[in-house]
């Protein structure tokens, strides 16, 4: 038994299925993540650890005790919404007073533990300020503070950064990391942005359409995808659809022969030559190199250069295949002199490929 335990939770609105047959079990500490497209089933998780929601069956336990049933101010959760839901009548420290005021603490603990709080978040200075006095990052703050005020044995947190702007969002969701881990507490958050799930979680809970596709660390997600969803759903990939030839060597090549393809050799029977499978390489294992140069690698495809768009430190290039675009990111130091229009040799090794079944093509974006 974990401190958290969802077990086969089922919930379905009007006969739709919101959330199908979910198992999660999270540790005491850890910080894990709900992501996926809009509708997949996160906020209802969420709202049924928090009590706002009743399973239609399954069980939540926590700490080892069954909480399916309690009500949301008997469970010692905490939540912060996507929405600044701070009470607008009152100041940034009514605000996180506020729950310690409704347990009754004295006035000596409210004020000490309020002044705690607020430096936390760092918004010592703004305490007297009433919410349509803050900025959307600060209020988002006191809401953080506020839900921390009563000690929840669980923090639950939706897509508490997504009506704030992109700087403030990557500045505040290190600030929510650094808190998580200073205190220790237990975190569930929820977001449909991967990057934002990739860069503070322990583990990562890829849903969709109700249902969990893949847990794991944030590098098992992004770097051992078990799925073509979520292959395509975290981070950029390339997809090379085609045939296995031979299993054993690893050989691949495309329906109409335009290129083949040495993956790591498939050692078990889960697929027989002749089926039609998908070979996904990311766009950053894929080197780009002058048409002329005599390149050594397990995989080398020629290709037609199209565009050059320079992110920063990475240059993402677009290059075309019959029927198909691929997107390689090279470091911007590396980029040289590649001219658009011409041809070039894009190159990968073996080990950068990974194989999903050919009948599994779904979009990533399956909203
Ligand atoms: N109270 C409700 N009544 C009816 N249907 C609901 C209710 N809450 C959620 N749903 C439906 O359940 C499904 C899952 O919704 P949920 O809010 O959990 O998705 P989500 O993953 O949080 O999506 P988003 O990223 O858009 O917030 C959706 O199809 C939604 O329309
Ligand atoms: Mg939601």
């Amino acid at each position: 038994m974990s401190y958290l335990d969802l077990d086969h939770l089922n919930k379905a609105f009007d006969g739709a299925i919101a959330v199908n047959n979910l198992s999660l079990h999270v540790e005491k500490g850890e910080f894990v993540s709900l992501l996926g497209p809009s509708g997949c089933g996160k906020t209802t998780t969420l709202r049924m650890i928090a009590g706002f929601e009743t399973p239609d069956s399954g069980s939540i336990h926590l700490a080892g005790e069954e909480i399916t049933s309690v009500p949301p101010n008997r469970r010692g959760m905490g939540m912060v919404f996507q929405s600044y839901a701070l009470f607008p009548n009152m100041t940034a420290w009514g605000n996180v007073a506020f729950g310690l005021r409704v347990a009754q603490k004295s006035q000596k603990d409210i004020k000490q533990r309020v002044n705690q709080l607020l430096d936390l978040v760092g918004l010592s200075n703004a305490g007297h300020k009433y919410t349509n006095e803050l900025s959307g990052g600060q209020q988002q703050r006191v809401a953080l503070a506020r839900a921390l005020a009563i000690e929840p044995r669980v923090l639950l947190l939706d897509e508490p950064l997504s009506a704030l702007d992109a700087v403030v969002r990557v500045s505040l969701r290190h600030e929510i990391r650094r808190i998580q881990t200073a205190l220790g507490i237990t975190t569930i958050y929820v977001t449909h942005d991967q990057e934002e799930a990739l860069s503070i979680s322990d583990r990562v809970v890829v849903m969709r359409q109700a249902m969990i596709e893949q847990v794991g660390t944030p590098e098992e997600i992004y770097t051992q995808p078990d799925t073509h969803f979520v292959a395509t759903f975290v981070g950029t990939s390339n997809q090379f659809p085609g045939i296995l030839k031979d299993a054993r060597s690893g050989l691949v090549t495309s329906v109409n022969g335009d290129w083949q393809i040495s993956i790591p050799p498939i050692m078990d029977d889960h697929m027989q030559n002749g089926d039609a499978l998908i070979v996904i390489v990311r766009p950053e294992e894929i080197r780009v190199s002058q048409a002329e140069i005599v390149i050594e690698e397990d995989n080398v495809i020629t290709a037609v250069l199209e565009t050059i768009t320079l992110l920063g430190p990475v240059t993402r290039l677009s290059l075309s295949l019959p029927g198909q675009l691929i997107i390689a990111d090279i470091k911007t130091v590396d980029r040289g002199r590649f001219v658009c229009g011409t041809s070039v040799q894009l190159s990968f090794p073996r080990r950068a490929c990974r194989v999903m079944p050919g009948g599994d093509i779904t979009n990533g974006d399956d909203n």
